[in-house]
């Protein structure tokens, strides 16, 4: 299927069937119930939390229970992240029991984070495709919501081994599979690889959702068509930038490119995310990420990096936050921003909000 007018609107995760084919993709750090909430009216189909780890879900570790924080926003994954078929199980029932709200679980096999590699997971599963099909069927039979995986191109280029994972994991019961078409090596730097997956759906009898460097319109259409792709992820694209989210989903549905938005748009749905944000984080911890968000809203317009740097920095609570952004908008409210993929060169490290 091709990202044409023609492809339509709908996604399939197991017997959740979505009115849109855009997948927000799991950021930690990013991806909590606000953000998640916050993305969701602008076309988000599906959308999956920051990873969790399945033994603090087990042990019922309180800083976890954050991350599991389910709101009334339908269609929502938790992704865990672990090794052990059993303890991945284990968790999952043990979130679904506390949170009917979760509609389906993620596996994570594709975080190239040092701390959770040595441990055997995330990336590291992939050089074990048996083990990737152990989890999916130990998962699939502790819970009766789809499960879905999120891997890599492999471990390094001399390790390409995403059909064989596929394969497993598919034969195991995945209802579908994001990739990532970068190694766990490259992790987040530098062009991802969509052609090393030319054509991939075709070979595929679930949903292949697609992820990297996805910060355009023009991004998600090429992605799409190499890969023949039904779902497209967007991730940091997103971020600051919610209305590419609906740039996709129109186009998907209609064929039609629609213009970017104003800096005073920008601004409210800016205002918006800060009043969700300080909601969920309360004043300190709220007013950190916001300085982390609210730069990425004010972008492509003349003059605007001493603004973003303002934003960054100088704001010691909402309400200077709020009055800095007005005088923004004050100033520049007329412009088109022009996103066009200013964050395209960030790596992971450069883009942490903790
Ligand atoms: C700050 C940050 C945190 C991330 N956290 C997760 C995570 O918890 N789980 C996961 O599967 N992927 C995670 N990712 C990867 C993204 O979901 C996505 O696959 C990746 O960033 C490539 O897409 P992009 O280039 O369009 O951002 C993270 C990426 C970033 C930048």
């Amino acid at each position: 299927m091709h990202p044409s007018p023609s492809g339509g609107g709908v996604l399939r995760i197991g017997d959740l069937e979505s009115d849109g084919r855009v997948v927000l993709g799991p950021m930690s750090g990013f991806t909590s119930a606000a953000y998640r909430e916050f993305m969701k009216p602008f076309g988000v189909a599906f959308s999956i939390s920051e990873m969790t780890s399945d033994s603090a879900i087990v042990h019922g570790t309180e800083r976890t229970s954050g991350y599991v924080r389910f709101g009334s926003c339908p269609y929502t994954g938790l992704q865990l992240f672990g090794h052990d078929p059993g303890t991945l199980a284990k968790a999952a029932e043990t979130a679904l029991r506390d949170n009917p709200n979760i509609d389906f679980f993620d596996v994570n096999m594709s975080c190239p984070v040092e701390k959770v590699v040595r441990s055997g997971s995330g990336s590291a599963l992939m050089s074990d495709p048996r083990r990737c099909g152990d989890i999916v069927r130990a998962v699939r039979s502790a819970v009766d919501v789809p499960v879905t995986v999120k891997i890599r191109l492999g471990t390094t280029m001399e390790a390409l081994n995403f059909r064989d994972v596929i394969e497993e994991t598919v034969a195991a019961g995945a209802d579908a599979v994001s990739l990532h078409t970068r190694t766990a090596k490259e992790r987040y730097a530098g062009s991802p690889h969509h052609m090393m997956a030319e054509g991939l759906q075709d070979e595929m009898s679930v949903p292949l959702i697609i992820s990297g460097n996805i910060y355009t319109l023009d991004d998600a259409v090429s992605a799409m068509e190499v890969t023949g792709a039904e779902g497209i992820m967007v991730a940091r694209g997103g971020v600051g930038d919610p209305f590419l989210v609906t740039q996709i989903d129109r186009y998907l549905r209609t064929g039609e490119r629609l213009p970017d938005p104003t800096v005073s748009q920008q601004i409210d749905w800016c205002l918006e995310l800060m009043d969700m944000v300080f909601r969920e984080k309360g004043d300190e911890v709220g007013l950190r990420k916001m300085r982390c968000f609210a730069p990425r809203f004010i972008v492509g317009c003349r003059g605007c990096r001493e603004y973003r740097r303002r934003l960054a920095a100088e704001p010691k609570g909402r309400d200077e936050m709020t009055a800095l952004l007005e005088e923004i908008r004050e100033r520049k409210g007329d412009e088109v921003i022009r996103a066009n993929g200013a964050w395209r060169n960030d790596d992971r490290d450069s883009f942490c909000c903790q």
